[in-house]
């Protein structure tokens, strides 16, 4: 048997596996197909000070290489959210990481002291602090694309959220270098990352010759941009090997489908992996994706999860 649990910050989970942050709301619909506490963590659905529609329809799009989505943090607020979701999700006994998101540094914080203050906030392992949606004004290039404003962030979440509740930072893969604005958030006090958010794309219909979807541009998830996320956590792993930034640990997402594609991001460096997109066709697959997993690191001869993080950097 494969010990797979592993360690986030102060805390050690079951598992690695992971839900990707929106693309299972706040786990009432994935219940219905497997137990969500089988999870590592449930990551939710972004989550704001105030109700949001989000954006105009149509806003999801599908291409070859994976789907579009333009839903710009449509929510129930965090109000709600600390009184129904959080509290449901306690009930069933899941472990949360709750994504926060904010059109502002202040609003981060408000978002994260409401969490805070909830009744449920003993199921929560970590925050989510998603500074990089590409879908609200400026793309959220405001925060993740920029070392200052996404420091500044971090800062006064970190400010917010006891000491032995872990912080991630969720990057996007639009910027130049990765390892700026990962540095930036550790230093503010991020105790870890969670990389990657989707890559800003677009699709054109060629019957209506407009977009597709009604926002215009949309991230894309899925296949086409796991290759993108493996360089990603490759890059900052290696740079904190090499001393450029303190070592803190990683959770990789970006197209995990199977065992073998979640194993390609652990041995980047990953220490959780997260599973999105893939739900919609399987919505069993993060518990699927665990198992095929944990079979392959059997296979394989591992005793445990740990030693193959970061296993193709070739340190061991
Ligand atoms: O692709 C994304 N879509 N990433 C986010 O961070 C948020 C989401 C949305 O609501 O637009």
């Amino acid at each position: 048997m494969v010990d797979m649990s592993t360690t986030l910050g102060a805390r050690r989970l079951a598992n690695p596996l992971m839900t990707a942050s929106g693309c299972a709301a706040n786990g009432q619909e994935l219940h219905r197909f497997f137990d969500v506490s089988e999870l590592g963590a449930f990551v939710t659905k972004s989550v704001m000070s105030e109700p949001r529609s989000g954006r105009g329809t149509p806003r999801m799009a599908e291409t070859p290489s994976g789907m579009l989505n333009s839903i710009g943090l449509q929510g129930p607020g965090i109000q709600a959210f600390v009184e129904h979701d959080l509290p449901w999700l306690a009930s069933v006994g899941a472990t949360v990481l709750p994504s926060i998101a904010g059109g502002s540094a202040t609003e981060f914080a408000h978002v994260a002291a409401v969490l805070r203050s909830s009744d449920a906030f003993g199921c929560v392992a970590g925050v989510e602090v998603n500074i990089s949606c590409p879908n609200v004004a400026n793309r959220g290039l405001v925060f993740a694309c920029d070392p200052l404003s996404s420091a500044k962030v971090i800062a006064l979440v970190r400010e917010q959220v006891p000491r032995d509740v872990p912080i991630f930072a969720k990057l996007s893969p639009d910027v130049t270098d990765i390892t700026a604005i990962a540095a930036a958030c550790v230093k503010a006090g991020a105790d870890g990352l969670t990389m990657i958010n989707t890559l800003l794309g677009m699709s054109i219909d060629t019957d209506r010759l407009r977009p597709h979807l009604g926002g215009v541009t949309g991230g894309l998830s899925g296949p086409g941009i796991r290759p993108v996320a493996v360089r990603a956590v490759w890059q900052v792993r290696a740079a904190m090997d090499e001393g450029r930034m303190p070592t803190v640990p990683i959770i990789g997402v970006g197209g995990v489908r199977t065992g073998t594609d979640a194993l390609e991001l652990v041995a980047a460096g990953a220490s959780a992996v997260q599973v999105g997109t893939a739900s919609f066709n399987d919505p069993t697959a993060p518990v699927r994706v665990l198992r095929e997993l944990t079979g392959l690191l059997e296979e394989k001869g591992f005793a445990t999860f740990d030693e193959v993080v970061g296993i193709a950097h070739g340190r061991q």
